[in-house]
């Protein structure tokens, strides 16, 4: 009698891949993430993190730095930060932050954020804003990781172990961790009114039923990934916020897929990327933010014009879209400060069934690792 036993597939619970089993587990991971932060009556209660009104007003200065889907992470950080506690913040890549000489003192807030908490050049970057006396506060997911071990704060994302290759659920796991840290800043230094505050927290909480819902209609995507996969460029564009979740989804094609792959903020688009359209060219638009709904629908139009063929992301309830675009994956209607964390998951499953549709090897894309630990 012998039994077979495979445990990268029972690991796997029935998917095909780990990518999407993960793509799939980021209404829980998001909802872990977020609601062991929210006490009784939804304050911010952020681990044992000691951000207090005093260390708030010294900090003059915050920098995000990481690289990859992390970095992407740290983009949108960046928009919360700014947004919500009106702190000036610059975002870095690891790997250029220690060779610029940043302007790096005790008034600095040093955020690193890194699923493994491992990565050679983050750690490098900590070290160094370490050195010149800031305050270091990480986003991790890794429990006891370098990363972790070497920061003052810790904020632990809650996505559970990722092994696919290509980031889903850290990335939105870290998007929720910047939404609390930046909504605790705020709220500490009185910066911001508590409607809007209750607001943007009520909306939080129900991110994982929206996520939910984009998960469980996802016929649309892969009749649109069957039909495109076999493209051998794309290029993604948005407008605030959105341009940050561009660069994400770009990445996510790209790294699994193989295809030549960028992301434009849409108003460079005369600037040089619209010479590269000719009839047929696959141009993914983000337009989910309001304010700049109309600039994006005339980029939109720009392109449709010479010849693109246009994959809106857009939120529900706008019809008006499908006149302009070809196809429009939608998102469940939330206010504008919270779309990344839905936009992002019709972007991963639009990656994930090209990756299939190709044939690639998803989890284990070539050249790739999940851990970069060399500089
Ligand atoms: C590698 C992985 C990416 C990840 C990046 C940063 O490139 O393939 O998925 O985003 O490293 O990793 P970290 O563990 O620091 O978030």
């Amino acid at each position: 009698f012998h039994v077979t036993w495979d445990a990268e597939a029972a690991e796997k619970e029935g998917y095909q891949h780990f990518m999407i089993k993960e793509i799939n587990e980021q209404p829980k991971g998001v909802s872990e993430t977020l609601m062991r932060r929210l006490d009784k009556e939804d304050h911010i209660v952020l681990d044992g993190i000691e951000l207090t009104k005093e260390d708030l007003t010294h900090i003059n200065k915050i920098y995000i730095v990481a690289c990859g889907t992390a970095y992407h992470a740290g983009l949108v950080g960046r928009y919360l930060i700014e947004k919500f506690a009106k702190i000036p913040v610059e975002v870095d890549i690891s790997s250029e932050f220690r060779y610029r000489d940043p302007f790096v003192d005790e008034n600095t807030l040093f955020i690193a954020i890194s699923q493994s908490g491992e990565t050679l050049d983050t750690l490098a970057a900590l070290r160094e804003a370490k050195r010149k006396g800031a305050r270091i506060l990480s986003v991790v997911n890794v429990v006891g990781s370098s990363v972790a071990r070497e920061s003052h704060d810790v904020f632990y994302t809650w996505a559970g172990p990722e092994i696919a290759v290509a980031s889903t659920k850290a990335y939105t796991t870290q998007l929720i961790a910047m939404y609390l840290i930046a909504l605790h800043m705020a709220k500490t230094t009185d910066v911001i009114c508590d409607e809007y505050y209750q607001k943007v927290i009520g909306e939080l909480k129900i991110l994982p039923e929206k996520i939910e819902r984009i998960l469980g209609d996802i016929d649309r995507i892969q009749h649109l990934a069957d039909a495109q996969f076999n493209n051998e460029s794309v290029f993604f564009m948005g407008r605030g916020v959105d341009v940050n979740v561009a660069h994400e989804g770009s990445l996510k094609l790209k790294e699994i897929s193989y295809i030549n792959s960028f992301a434009i903020a849409a108003g460079e688009l005369k600037h040089g990327t619209i010479a590269l359209i000719e009839d047929g060219t696959l141009v993914v638009a983000l337009a989910t933010q309001d304010r700049l709904y109309e600039k994006m629908l005339s980029n939109i139009q720009e392109v449709r014009a010479r010849g693109a063929y246009v994959v809106a992301v857009a939120k529900e309830g706008n019809k008006e879209i499908e006149k302009t675009a070809d196809v429009v994956l939608y998102i469940p209607d939330t206010m504008d400060e919270l779309t990344p964390v839905l936009s992002a998951v019709p972007l991963q499953l639009f990656a994930y069934f090209i990756a299939v549709a190709r044939g690639c090897d998803v989890d284990k894309p070539k050249n790739l690792a999940k851990s970069v630990t060399v500089e």
